[in-house]
């Protein structure tokens, strides 16, 4: 029986999309904001949860935590790949039995190097000639843990910040549905 799996994501939903056409069999999908990631679900026929989060101060990531991985565990998730997910966990999420190890993440750069919400900016600002994408596991520390998956992505002349991330997510699709089609049945 392959492993059951979550996607959960926060924006335009492409690499779900990509797994969803490579046939990786996905049995839930979390979003926590009303985004284009949650119709792709329910038009492929995906169980899809909208758990919508606040934002600024009134945000509670430690109670947001908790329900998420109550969420999961209603749907007897076995494994998680978070795919353009924006919000950070709360160290609930990593040390609870039931996901420690368990939670795959993917940055569209080559981590160590920009971490954060603006990795492809922070790479072209830089003036960096390779990026890529890094998949790893997650741990409560933002974008670390250990690699599972890294490619580089060359910069072009001329690239701006959507270009070069154009580029970047075409691989991170292939690469991501490839590695969950065998994490899901080992
Ligand atoms: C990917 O580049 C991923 O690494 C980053 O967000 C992007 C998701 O793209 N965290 P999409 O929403 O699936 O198009």
């Amino acid at each position: 029986m392959p492993k059951r799996l979550a996607v959960l994501a926060s924006g335009t939903g492409t690499l779900l999309e990509a797994m969803i056409v490579a046939g990786v069999p996905i049995e839930l999908v979390v979003v926590d904001r009303n985004c284009r990631a949650y119709s792709v679900a329910v038009k492929a026929g995906i169980p899809a949860v909208k758990h919508l989060r606040t934002f600024g101060r009134s945000f509670d990531r430690w109670v947001y935590t908790d329900s998420m991985v109550s969420i999961l565990q209603g749907h007897k998730i076995e494994l998680v790949a978070m795919a353009g997910f924006m919000t950070v966990f709360g160290p609930t999420m990593f040390e609870t039995q039931a996901y420690a190890g368990k939670v795959l993440n993917t940055h569209p750069s080559l981590l160590p190097a920009f971490p954060g919400d603006h990795a492809v900016r922070d790479a072209l600002a830089y003036g960096v000639k390779v990026s890529g994408f890094t998949i790893h596991w997650a741990t409560a520390e933002l974008d670390s843990g250990p690699i599972v998956v890294q490619e580089p992505v060359y910069v072009e002349e001329g690239d701006t910040v959507e270009t070069l991330h154009e580029r970047i997510k075409a691989q991170e699709r292939i690469a991501y549905s490839e590695l969950l089609h065998e994490l899901v049945s080992e």
